[in-house]
């Protein structure tokens, strides 16, 4: 029995959530699920978006299955997300984008996944206004990257790699323009991947790099890059696959992991029923292989991507003709589970 938090979340996230829920169960795998609240659901319950008997759960169970969190407007609250990367540690953020057959995008063969250092960089949250007479004159935004880090990283994009069966790793940088940090976190690549024979290994600028990924995204295998950089890349490449809604990501950290949709909690479609469940989905197969499940985890994505390509049990944002609800997507894919 595997005991996982579960933060249903705002907006679509306890649609979407419940879905991936039920197609979790239909695997066969046995989950307690500990349900806690994060985001305005808390804020609104407990006057604090993430309570300390949320953080508790997660320090508790070491997984986290999270629904997308909207977060407060105003009150001086920090975002959820950043707070929980920072608590557990969170380092890689790993994003597959592995296109989907029936889709309506410029390529049909996209099979990358980027590998995003999700604690330092230019988000290390050291910045600050000059100002001359309450004037600001200038920003200041640090960068930090650390050897440890680099490291840490990078390593992990290696191992999963080697893991994911994938050949190739490109470190993505800007080491002819930030030479300390971007050349720092490339020396360190290199010298890495001397450890790491069986797996080829090259480095892009990331101007060059956003470039050859929307003219030829086949080139790449594994990308592993700085914060900054794959924040804008993953999206880039969810872009290739379809989009947000189909895209799931894992954050890895020292003390726990956490498991979601990369989609925020939309709100001009909450309430609605027509949220897509896809990545939700996708974020429990990831989930379910991170927690010794492989078999439950192949079944599930190779049932959503049937459904996907079948066409005829999808959510509006991916019809070509009559859509249907969230549920009546789930339902579909569970159907397909029992099928194989
Ligand atoms: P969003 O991702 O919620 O929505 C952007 C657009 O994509 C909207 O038109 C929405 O309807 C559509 N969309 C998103 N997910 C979809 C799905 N599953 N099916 C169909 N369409 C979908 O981004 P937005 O509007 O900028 O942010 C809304 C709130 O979500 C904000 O409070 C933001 O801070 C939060 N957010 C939370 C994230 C998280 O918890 N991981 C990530 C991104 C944003």
């Amino acid at each position: 029995m595997h005991k996982i938090t579960l933060i249903p979340g705002d907006g679509i996230g306890p649609s979407i959530v419940d879905a991936a829920v039920k197609v979790i169960e239909a695997t066969g795998v046995q989950v307690q699920w500990d349900v806690q609240s994060a985001g305005m659901a808390a804020v609104e319950k407990f006057g604090n978006p993430l309570p300390e008997a949320t953080l508790d759960s997660i320090r508790a169970n070491r997984i986290c299955f999270k629904g997308p969190l909207t977060t407060p407007v105003g009150g001086g609250y920090r975002s959820v997300n950043v707070t929980l990367r920072q608590a557990f540690n969170l380092y890689a953020n790993v994003r597959p984008a592995i296109s989907f057959e029936g889709t309506d995008t410029a390529f049909s063969d996209v099979n990358l996944v980027t590998v995003r250092e999700n604690t330092e960089g230019l988000y290390a949250g050291i910045e600050h206004f000059i100002q001359v007479d309450a004037e600001k004159i200038a920003a200041e935004s640090i960068a930090v990257v650390t050897r440890k880090g680099s490291e840490r990283i990078i390593r992990y994009a290696f191992d999963y790699a080697r893991r994911a069966q994938r050949k190739k790793i490109t470190l993505v940088h800007k080491a002819n323009i930030l030479k300390c940090t971007s050349g720092l976190f490339l020396d360190i690549g290199r010298e890495i991947a001397k450890d790491y024979p069986d797996i080829e290994f090259d480095d892009r600028i990331v101007d060059a790099c956003s470039m050859q990924m929307v003219m030829q995204p086949q080139r790449f295998d594994v990308l592993v890059t700085t914060n900054l950089f794959g924040d804008i890349l993953s999206d880039l490449a969810a872009g290739l696959i379809g989009g947000l809604g189909l895209t799931a990501g894992a954050n890895i950290g020292t003390d726990a992991a956490l498991f979601e949709a990369v989609h925020g909690s939309a709100p001009d479609i909450a309430d609605k029923g027509i949220a897509n469940p896809t990545a939700m989905i996708m974020a429990g197969s990831m989930m379910l292989e991170h927690i010794g499940e492989p078999d439950a985890a192949r079944r599930i994505e190779r049932a959503v991507r049937e459904v996907i390509k079948d066409g005829r049990s999808v959510t509006p944002d991916l019809a070509k003709a009559s859509p249907c609800g969230t549920a009546q997507m789930a339902e579909a894919i569970i159907e397909r589970l029992h099928q194989a």
